[in-house]
C-alpha cells in the first residue's frame, strides 16, 4: 500500500476563482476529493498539503522521509525559481511527479524552465485538473512496479 505525499504550491488554493481562462474553474477541493478517489481505489493513502510558503512545503518534503513512498507535486511558480525546493526533492531520495494544470511550455518564456524537473520522474502538464490524475497515477504505477531501480 503506497503512501502519496500530495503538495499544492503557491495560490493553488484559489483555483476555482483564479484565472480561469489559464486553470478552470475546478477547485482544489474538487481536484483533491478525485485525487482520493483514484488513491482509493488503488490502494494508496494520500497526505495533502498547500501552502504559499516555501518553508513550509520544505518542511512537508523533509516529513515525508518518515513515511511516504513518493511525492506528487504541483510547486506552482516555485517551479521556475526554487533551488530550495529542487534541493529538497533531491535530498528525500523519494519518486517524485511534477503537474501542472496549465502547459508551462506554452506560455510565458519565464515559465518554459523547470528548476524542479531534473529531480523528478517525470512531468505531466497541460491537461487541466486531470494532469494530478495521470500524474498520480503515473506515480503509483511506477511504485507498483517491482523491477524498478531504487530511486
Ligand atoms: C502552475 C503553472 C505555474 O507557472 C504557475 O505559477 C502556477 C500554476 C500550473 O499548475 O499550471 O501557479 O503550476
Amino acid at each position: 500500500m503506497a503512501n502519496i505525499l500530495v503538495l499544492h504550491g503557491p495560490n493553488l488554493n484559489l483555483l476555482g476563482t483564479r484565472e480561469p481562462e489559464v486553470y478552470g474553474s475546478v477547485t482544489l477541493a474538487e481536484i483533491n476529493a478525485q485525487l482520493e478517489a483514484v488513491a482509493t481505489a488503488r490502494g494508496a493513502t494520500l497526505r495533502i498539503v498547500q501552502s504559499n510558503h516555501e518553508g513550509a512545503l520544505i518542511d512537508a518534503i523533509h516529513e515525508a522521509r518518515d513515511w511516504a513512498d513518493g511525492i506528487l507535486i504541483n510547486p506552482g511558480a516555485l517551479t521556475h525559481y526554487s533551488y530550495a525546493l529542487r534541493d529538497a526533492l533531491a535530498a528525500v531520495n523519494r519518486p517524485a511527479v511534477e503537474v501542472h494544470l496549465s502547459n508551462i511550455h506554452a506560455r510565458e518564456p519565464f515559465r518554459h524552465v523547470s528548476v524542479i524537473a531534473g529531480v523528478c520522474v517525470g512531468q505531466v502538464c497541460g491537461f487541466g485538473a486531470r494532469s494530478y490524475l495521470l500524474g498520480l497515477e503515473a506515480l503509483l504505477a511506477l511504485l507498483s512496479d517491482p523491477g524498478r531501480s531504487s530511486q
